[in-house]
């Protein structure tokens, strides 16, 4: 990427999953509250993100962006403040084309430049940058040029490519930005929350520290999926080193939602500094068992049974690139926080229930 920050993926929260464009400036600074009081922040959700909807129709007098005055009367610099106050990061969201998707708000255009500075002297973190009512032109062009004027503001900003996947984004996204959309819209089903996870999943090899596949944010909590779906989606986004970014309302975080977030052991293996994305590494019809290294010679292995009755599943080590005949392993299921007993040589065989997942930490022990 162009800069230095995002080594391992983002993690945070942002606007847009759950509230779209019904956001103002009291429901983020509530959200960066309940970030740091319900110990998420420690956790390592430090990004809160403005999505679409937060400006004013219209560039001021000397064309700059402004703040929709009734909705961030104080506006985002002062923003900017309480929530590094509160030792977070705050990230906002602009378009490369003429005007963002909402049509509430003015593109970046063009005026790159003059934006790019704008947000860096607000203080801001991330920019989320977006592909609406754009002029045709190829986007390599359109964020390449937002890349280079963010850089020139000298500040650290995450950059996120918000090309919804149409130009194969991750082919020559990691030059100019910290991550990339390998998709169009994730919505709050089972549906469609897979198939977004199988279209990333095509582009693994481009997923390095610094640039990383977006498969866009996280619906855990919104309400559309089961607690056992939500499972599985947490465990694909984090085995694939994708940003974790929440997309509920954290203000009101269930028992349930809060069990999924917050689960330290598969955080860490989304946050491993090896930052390699774990693929499919076989197929049986519905049932899948996706892979991938972490540091220290470790492995995850995620088993994933998206039909509706249960089965067990077997991952072999050839497969998993352990080899096959001298590894023995300890394995460690992260959704159970539990080390099983017995030690695995071979291969590992699990019982999957219906529309869920076991994910499992492999350590070679001989
Ligand atoms: C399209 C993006 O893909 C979404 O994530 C969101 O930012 C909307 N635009 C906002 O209009």
């Amino acid at each position: 990427a162009a800069n230095l920050v995002a080594q391992t993926p983002p993690m945070g929260w942002n606007s847009w999953n759950h509230f779209h464009c019904q956001i103002n400036e009291t429901m983020i600074r509530e959200t960066a509250d309940a970030l740091v009081s319900s110990g998420l922040a420690q956790l390592g959700y430090k990004y809160v993100n403005i999505d679409d909807c937060w400006g004013a129709y219209d560039r001021d007098i000397k064309g700059n962006l402004v703040a929709n005055k009734s909705t961030f009367p104080s506006g985002i610099k002062s923003l900017a403040d309480y929530v590094h106050s509160k030792g977070l990061k705050l990230g906002i969201y602009a378009d490369s084309g003429y005007r963002t998707c909402s049509g509430r708000m003015p593109g970046s255009l063009g005026l790159e430049e003059q934006d790019a500075t704008t947000f860096a002297s607000w203080g801001i973190d991330y920019l989320k940058y977006d592909n609406c009512y754009n002029d045709d032109t190829r986007p390599t062009t359109r964020y390449l040029a937002m890349s280079r004027a963010l850089k020139k503001t000298k500040r650290p900003i995450f950059f996120s490519m918000c090309e919804w996947g149409d130009m194969r984004p991750a082919l020559w996204g990691s030059k100019l930005a910290n991550s990339w959309r390998t998709t169009d819209d994730i919505s709050d089903s089972w549906e469609s929350m897979l198939k977004i996870a199988d279209l990333n999943e095509v582009y693994a090899d481009y997923a390095k520290p610094g640039g990383w596949n977006d498969p866009d944010m996280l619906e855990v909590g919104n309400g559309g999926m089961k607690h056992n779906e939500y499972v599985v989606h947490f465990s694909i986004w984090a085995i694939s080193k994708a940003p974790l970014l929440l997309g509920c309302d954290i203000r009101y975080l269930s028992n349930e939602t809060m069990q999924i977030i917050s689960n330290k052991e598969v955080i860490a293996v989304n946050q491993d500094k090896l930052g390699i994305q774990a693929k499919k590494i076989r197929m049986e019809g519905e049932r899948e068992i996706w892979a991938g290294p972490l540091s220290e010679n470790k492995k995850v292995v995620l088993f994933v049974n998206r039909k509706t009755w249960g089965s067990p599943l077997t991952a072999h080590w050839d497969d998993i690139g352990f080899n096959k005949n001298s590894v023995v392993v300890e394995a460690r299921d992260v959704w159970e926080h539990r080390t099983l007993e017995r030690r695995f040589q071979g291969n590992l065989t699990a019982y999957v229930d219906p529309h869920s997942s076991k994910m499992y930490v492999l350590t070679p022990i001989f």
